[in-house]
């Protein structure tokens, strides 16, 4: 895949059905269905939310919903098709969120992840994140949770980012 090939972009409401997908088939795999397609196209239409979506060749590789409070951010989901992981694109979906919530002066974001989900929280590390909290059967009693967090003051030194703020 190369750079010119995938686009970002805020989801439109038509694509609620295929993020809820994604989500039941990724990430709620084993519990109760919670991000339905009604629940993802209400976060669409949120003004305190973004939900982006990765795009190649004009299919969802990927997406993720971040949800902006006063003074710090949620990563409420993220996932990446498989054909498409391991080559960029959550970290690109993840570093777009986090680039507007600098912009917004909010500094601080949260997740959580399953606990049995290595995987994501290495990718977490590896982006900055460290684990704030374990949290017994957050997920509806069958799983726990490990919350994890990242400062992103730090990325106030990024080029990108000094310059959208001029
Ligand atoms: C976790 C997930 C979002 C990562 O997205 P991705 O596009 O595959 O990740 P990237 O290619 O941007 O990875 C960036 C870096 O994170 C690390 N990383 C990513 N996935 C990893 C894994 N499974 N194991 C270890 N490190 C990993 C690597 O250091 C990687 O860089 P590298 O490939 O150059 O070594 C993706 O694997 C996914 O959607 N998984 C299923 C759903 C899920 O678990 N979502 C998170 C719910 S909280």
């Amino acid at each position: 895949m190369t750079s010119s090939e995938l686009t970002l972009r805020l989801a439109r409401p038509a694509e609620a059905t295929a993020i809820a997908s994604l989500s039941r088939d990724l990430i709620e795999y084993g519990l109760p269905w919670r991000w339905t397609p009604m629940r993802v196209a209400a976060s669409i239409r949120a003004a305190e939310v973004n939900v982006l979506v990765a795009r190649i060749h004009g299919k969802i590789a990927g997406f993720a919903i971040m949800r902006y409070g006063e003074d710090d951010a949620h990563l409420d989901l993220l996932a990446v098709a498989p054909p498409y992981q391991r080559s960029g694109v959550g970290r690109q979906l993840l570093e777009w969120l986090e680039k507007c919530a600098i912009v917004a002066g909010i500094f601080s974001v949260a997740l959580e992840v399953r606990a049995g989900n290595e995987g994501a929280q290495r990718f977490y590390e590896r982006l900055g994140y460290h684990t704030l909290a374990h949290l017994p059967g957050y997920y509806q009693g069958v799983e726990a949770a490990l919350r994890m967090g990242r400062d992103l003051s730090c990325r106030l030194s990024d080029h990108r980012i000094q310059g959208t703020q001029h």
